[in-house]
C-alpha cells in the first residue's frame, strides 16, 4: 500500500472519529425514535399528600414516618407536593416541558384501603381517574407504578406483608382493581418500583418499613438480615408474576398494553485490575439486579446466588414456575450511578454496616485510594458516572435478550442547604449536565442495537426522599416546601428545549451564556 493511500485512510478515519464525537457532544431529540417516551417521574407518597383524606388508610409509610422515631426533623409525606389538590397545575407544568409520558404511581391505601379485606373506595379511583383523564387530554401518557414502596398498614398488622405468601393474592387483587379502573387508558403497567431496595432497606438495614433487621445491620426490634431479605424477594417475585399472570388473562389482549417491573441498577467497576475483582462485579449484578430478573425472565435465580446461599434462598415449587412464565414485557431501569465493586472471598474487607452484598462477598465503593470515581454529589454514595446507564444497559440487553427497555428515572440530587438562596436551585447547571450526559450515553447503547423504549428524569418536583425527608432535592421544578409554589429550574428549560427546541433558555442570558452554563 503506498504511502498516499494510507495518508487519506488515516484522514478518513479521522473525519469518521469527529463526526462520531461531534454526535456524541450535540444531543437532539431526533436521535431518538419518534415514538420514544420522554417523561418524568414521581411516586404517590413522594408527592401526593392528603395523607388521610378521602378515605384513604395509613400506608406503612405514613406509619414508619410517625413511629420509628427516625425522622427527627418530623417530615413525612402527610402534605409533601400536595400533588393530591395541585395535580391539575402538575399536568399542566409537564404539559409545558412538553413531555409525552408522566410515570406516578398508584397509593394502593387509596384505592383499597384495607386491601382485599375490604371495598374499593370510589374517592381514591376518582382521583386517579381524573389524573390519568388530565394527561391523556394533553397528550400525556400515563405509565402506572402499582407499588412504589407504600402498601396498606392493614396487610403489615394482619400478615406481615412480603414475609406472607397471603401478599401474592392481596396484590393480585389490587392490580385487578387497577387494570379494571384505569386499562382501558393506561398502556404502560410496572408492578413494582425497585424491589431490590425495598427488600434491602426493608429487610436487611430495616431503614424502610417494616423496620426488621438483626443487630448487627442497625437498630430493629424484629428481624433476621440473612433469611428475611430472601423471603420477602420470593413473595415479591411471585406478587409480580401474578398480577402479570391477571394482566394476561383478563385484560392485555382487549387493552393492548405492556407490563413490566422496575429495577434499581447500578453499574459496577472492578476495584483493582484482578479477575477477583472482576468477577465481584458479576456477582454485585447478579445479587442486586438478577435476584429478581433471572426468576422473571429466565426462570431461576442466578446460579451463584444458589451456589453462595444454599438453603437460605427459597425455592420455586413447579405450580410457581408456571407462574413464572408469563415473565414480563419489558424492563424498567432506575440507574443513578456507579461504584467499585471488591472481591472479599479471597481479600479481606473492612467490616461496614452499610454494605448490602456481603452474602455475595462483595464489598462497595466509590472510592479508591481517595480518588472518586466521579463527581460527588449531595447524596452519599452517589457519583456522576455517565457511561454507567451505557454500560448498564448493554448488560441488560446481553443478559435478557434485548427485552425492551425504559430508562424510568435518572436524575441529579441537590442538597438542600437553608444557607442556599432560591437562585441556586433555580441555576440547576450541573443536573442539565447530568441528564444531558446521561442521555448521551443512552444513545450509544441504543446505536448498539439496545431496544430502549423511553427515557424519564426523577423528578418533576422536590419531593420528600425517604430516609432523606426534604434535605436533597431531585425535581425540574423547585418546590417551596413553606408555599408548595413550583418554580421551573434550569433544567425545566432544558428539557422543554431539548423537546420542543423552544428557546426559553434565552430567558437567562444569551445563547452563548447559555451554553456555556450548560457546557455544550
Ligand atoms: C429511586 C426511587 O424509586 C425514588 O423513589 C427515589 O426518590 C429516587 N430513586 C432518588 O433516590
Amino acid at each position: 500500500m503506498g504511502r498516499a493511500t494510507v495518508v487519506v485512510e488515516v484522514g478518513v478515519v479521522i473525519v469518521l472519529l469527529q463526526l462520531v464525537s461531534s454526535i456524541n457532544c450535540i444531543l437532539d431529540r431526533s436521535q431518538f425514535p419518534e415514538t420514544f417516551l420522554f417523561g418524568t417521574s414521581t411516586s404517590a407518597y413522594q408527592v401526593e399528600g392528603g395523607y388521610l383524606e378521602d378515605n384513604k388508610s395509613l400506608s406503612n409509610w405514613d406509619v414508619f414516618t410517625k413511629i420509628s422515631g427516625r425522622f427527627k426533623d418530623g417530615s413525612n409525606g402527610d402534605i409533601a407536593d400536595d400533588h393530591y389538590h395541585r395535580f391539575m397545575e402538575d399536568v399542566e407544568l409537564m404539559h409545558s416541558l412538553g413531555v409525552n409520558s408522566y410515570r406516578f404511581s398508584i397509593s394502593w391505601s387509596r384505592v383499597l384501603p384495607s386491601g382485599r379485606f375490604g371495598e374499593i373506595n370510589p374517592k381514591g379511583i376518582e382521583f386517579y381517574n381524573k389524573l390519568i383523564n388530565a394527561l391523556i387530554h394533553k397528550g400525556i401518557q400515563p405509565f402506572v407504578t402499582l407499588i412504589h414502596y407504600d402498601i396498606p398498614q392493614e396487610l403489615e398488622d394482619r400478615y406481615g406483608s412480603w414475609l406472607n405468601s397471603q401478599i401474592q393474592e392481596d396484590f393480585g387483587y389490587f392490580a385487578d382493581v387497577c387494570f379494571r379502573a384505569f386499562g382501558d387508558r393506561v398502556k404502560y403497567w410496572v408492578t413494582l418500583n425497585e424491589p431490590n431496595f425495598m427488600v434491602l432497606f426493608g429487610y436487611l438495614f430495616g431503614s424502610y418499613p417494616p423496620c426488621h433487621c438483626s443487630k448487627m445491620y442497625g437498630d430493629c426490634q424484629f428481624g433476621d438480615s440473612k433469611t428475611e431479605p430472601y423471603i420477602a424477594a420470593h413473595n415479591i417475585i411471585l406478587s409480580h408474576a401474578t398480577a402479570v399472570d391477571i394482566y394476561r388473562k383478563k385484560y392485555q389482549v382487549e387493552q393492548g398494553g405492556m407490563i413490566g417491573i422496575v429495577m434499581n441498577t447500578y453499574w459496577y467497576e472492578p476495584f483493582r485490575n484482578l479477575p477477583a475483582d472482576r468477577l465481584a462485579v458479576q456477582k454485585a449484578l447478579s445479587f442486586f439486579v438478577g435476584w429478581f430478573l433471572d426468576p422473571i425472565i429466565l426462570g431461576e435465580y442466578p446460579p451463584e446466588m444458589q451456589r453462595l446461599l444454599g438453603l437460605r434462598l427459597p425455592k420455586f415449587s413447579l405450580e410457581e414456575k408456571k407462574k413464572l412464565e408469563n415473565k414480563l414485557d419489558f424492563i424498567g431501569i432506575n440507574h443513578y450511578t456507579t461504584l467499585y465493586a471488591k472481591d472479599c472471598m479471597f481479600s479481606q474487607c473492612d467490616y461496614d454496616t452499610h454494605q448490602w452484598l456481603w452474602d455475595a462477598s462483595v464489598w462497595l465503593t466509590g472510592e479508591k485510594n481517595g480518588i472518586p470515581i466521579g463527581v460527588p454529589t449531595a447524596m452519599p454514595r452517589f457519583y456522576v458516572v455517565p457511561y454507567g446507564l451505557e454500560k448498564v444497559v448493554s448488560y441488560l440487553k446481553e443478559r435478557y435478550n434485548n427485552t425492551p427497555m425504559f430508562i424510568t428515572e435518572n436524575g441529579y440530587p441537590q442538597g438542600n442547604n437553608p444557607s442556599d438562596s432560591i437562585e441556586d436551585f433555580l441555576n440547576d447547571s450541573r443536573r442539565v449536565e447530568y441528564i444531558s450526559n446521561y442521555m448521551d450515553s443512552l444513545t450509544v447503547a441504543m446505536r448498539h442495537g439496545a431496544d430502549v423504549r423511553g427515557y424519564f428524569i426523577w423528578s418533576l418536583l422536590d419531593n420528600f426522599e425517604w430516609n432523606f425527608g426534604y434535605t436533597l432535592r431531585f425535581g425540574l421544578y423547585h418546590v417551596d416546601f413553606n408555599t408548595l409554589k413550583r418554580t421551573p429550574k434550569l433544567s425545566a428549560e432544558w428539557y422543554k428545549q431539548f423537546l420542543t427546541g423552544a428557546k426559553t433558555l434565552k430567558q437567562k442570558g444569551s445563547e452563548t451564556e447559555v451554553r456555556q452554563q450548560l457546557h455544550y
